[in-house]
């Protein structure tokens, strides 16, 4: 048995509590540098543990609880000192993120939770937040220019399908404009939302809100069809981080564009006809005219160039497709 597979056995026989790192390297008969390196080893493969000063390591079982330590500790050095607020439950991540940005809060501040009540979806709908879903927000202070911000989102469902991939191991996908996909259902939803400087009328602050599910137990019926939920062996705090170091990622050089091949290699529905729908609805689509077109690809901006049956093309920039018939 390696190092590392020893550890990981004596972390599970021991899930109640800490394991010093001196009983594993007396225990192993090794240093404690190759303890170190273990333990990293092990959390790079997804597992969740816990380190604290004088007490040792902890494995953290299930998909592991999002406290702001555990986060601070999964996250990369560059963003340990980020401002987290973390909430059980709180009405929407979005909103708190908006009255922080509102008051001061520096790029990168993050409000994240484990349920919402007021969970706020596009285009003015509800985002059901059921209890130990996945909802963050996070600040940012856009040192790029307004014309850039449609991008935010794209940039966004790239980091987030990337980091599910990486961390729970399974495939995804995204549907334009901003949802990924975990086999052709909805895992996870985006919203940006921006604050304007009236005086100057630049973007002062935007606030990216994903929800992720981690669940469909107990969804409602009108929903069951179209949302999935995450799976896989991993640890909710390392996902967390992913997502919101990868978003920052993203966000520093956001005019490179260098996410937009992913987003349109993960596109679902590039070379499809959907259904364009010319109009917001909130639950019936019937609601509101629509077209059928052919998806021709996604441009430079992240919209999408379509072909509508009378031969007229167009590229959308937001609004709602459908790719079922
Ligand atoms: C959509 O698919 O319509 C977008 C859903 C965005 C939901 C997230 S959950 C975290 C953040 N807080 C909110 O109230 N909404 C976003």
């Amino acid at each position: 048995m390696s190092v590392k597979e020893s550890v990981l056995t004596t972390l599970k026989n021991n899930t109640d509590g800490f394991v010093s790192g001196e009983f594993l390297s007396q225990k192993m008969d090794v240093s404690r540098t190759a303890i170190w390196k273990a333990i990293t080893s092990l959390r790079k493969e997804g597992y969740s543990i816990e380190a604290v000063t004088n007490k040792g390591y902890r494995l953290v079982t299930g998909n592991g609880c999002i406290t702001q330590d555990a986060l601070i500790n999964e996250l990369p050095d560059r963003y340990k000192q980020l401002d987290i607020h973390v909430y059980d439950t709180i009405d929407s991540t979005n909103t708190k993120a908006k009255q922080l940005a509102l008051t001061g809060a520096p790029h990168g501040t993050v409000v994240i939770a484990k349920s919402q009540t007021a969970g706020k979806g596009r285009l003015g709908r509800s985002f059901y937040s059921p209890k130990d879903g996945i909802y963050i927000s996070i600040v940012i202070k856009p040192d790029f220019d307004f014309t850039m911000s449609g991008l935010v989102t794209t940039a966004t469902a790239v980091a987030v399908a990337e980091s599910i991939e990486e961390i729970c191991d399974i495939k995804t996908d995204i549907k334009w404009v901003n949802d990924v996909y975990v086999d052709n259902k909805k895992v996870c939803g985006i919203l940006s939302e921006g604050i304007t400087d009236f005086e100057t009328g630049q973007i002062e602050s935007i606030i990216i809100g994903i929800g992720i599910n981690t669940s469909v137990e107990g969804f409602p019926k009108e929903l069951a069809d179209i949302a999935g939920a995450i799976s896989g062996e991993y640890s909710a705090p390392i996902l967390a981080a992913e997502v919101i170091s990868k978003t920052l990622d993203l966000m520093q050089d956001i005019e490179s564009r260098t996410f937009i091949d992913t987003y349109r290699q993960k596109n679902l529905v590039i070379g499809k006809t959907v259904t364009v729908y010319k109009g917001i609805y909130i639950n019936d689509p019937s609601e509101v005219p629509s077209s059928r077109a052919k998806v021709l690809g996604i441009d430079e901006n992240g919209g999408l160039m379509v072909l509508y049956t009378d031969g007229t093309r167009e590229t959308l920039t937001s609004g709602e497709i459908s790719i079922r018939i």
